[in-house]
């Protein structure tokens, strides 16, 4: 299996120095292409400053961070933004959606900057449209949708895109179990067919179980390593136990 992402010794520590919270300790971590990788813990463990640093939007203190065979952490300005935007994707919890655009606009807005042919830009937009159940909803504006609503839309315009690599931060924390499902289903019928690499941070084991491997984070170390084995229910068990374990300050298996 390829590498595709390629995380060394990192570190990531707030504050000034008389005043410093370590957040991340020296994480080391590889991810080959076409995984779907979970990454769960309590909160405050770290997972969004982790998601963040590897999506380029905040800076590690310490460490290398290859991705696709580029290492992040060396690009200037211009090259991060490029890189952003033909290589990845992301679901956050803020949505970022633009208020003065209706929906359609806001799932286009990334392809159009990207000059596609407006047919090709048509047929993503209303593939990921229906395939999120947003198709009815398209003419409307983000203030006029419920919590749930804008975190699909939010969903689609990253998903539109087709990257290559796919984070996200709780992508099905404001959706009931129907809606989640779906985007759960999404997320996984492009990890089979196109190959996309996804990771994604979630509290919930029920989410988690669509993942192939979970790392869990505890005070910014890696504390445990899940890998599916076997069906699904059985991978789900392992999860809960393993957050019960993590509650607990059970002991640490090693990576
Ligand atoms: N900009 C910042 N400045 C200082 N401390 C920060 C900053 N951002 C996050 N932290 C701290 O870093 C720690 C990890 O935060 P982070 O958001 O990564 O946790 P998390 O695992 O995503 O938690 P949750 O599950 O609640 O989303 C927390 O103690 C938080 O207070
Ligand atoms: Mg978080």
């Amino acid at each position: 299996m390829k590498t595709i992402i390629d995380v060394q010794h990192l570190s990531k520590t707030y504050g000034n120095r008389f005043n410093q919270t370590k957040v991340l300790k020296d994480l080391s971590f590889t991810v080959d292409k076409g995984e779907f990788v979970g990454i769960m813990g309590p909160s405050g463990a770290g997972k969004t400053t982790l998601m963040n640093i590897l999506s380029s939007i905040a800076l590690p203190t310490f460490g290398s961070i290859q991705i696709a065979g580029q290492d992040i952490t060396k690009m200037n300005e211009e090259e991060l933004s490029d890189f952003r935007r033909e290589k990845i994707g992301f679901i956050f919890q803020e949505f970022n959606l633009l208020d003065t655009l209706n929906i359609r606009d806001n799932i286009l807005l990334p392809l159009a900057i990207d000059r596609l042919p407006l047919s090709e830009i048509d047929r993503r937009v209303e593939s990921t449209a229906e395939l999120l159940g947003l198709t009815a909803i398209l003419q409307r504006y983000p203030e006029e949708l419920s919590v749930g609503q804008r975190q699909r839309v939010a969903a689609a315009r990253a998903l539109a895109m087709q990257p290559e690599i796919i984070f996200a931060d709780e992508p099905t924390g404001s959706l009931d179990s129907k809606s989640a499902g779906e985007l759960l289903n999404y997320l996984s019928e492009i990890n089979l067919k196109e190959d996309a690499t996804i990771l994604m941070v979630t509290h919930d084991p029920y989410t988690a179980s669509y993942c192939n491997r979970i790392l869990f984070i505890k005070d910014g170390v890696f504390f445990a390593e899940v890998v599916k084995q076997g069906s699904r229910k059985e991978f789900f068990d392992k999860v809960i136990s393993m957050q019960a374990a993590i509650a607990g300050g059970g002991r640490r298996d090693a990576l």
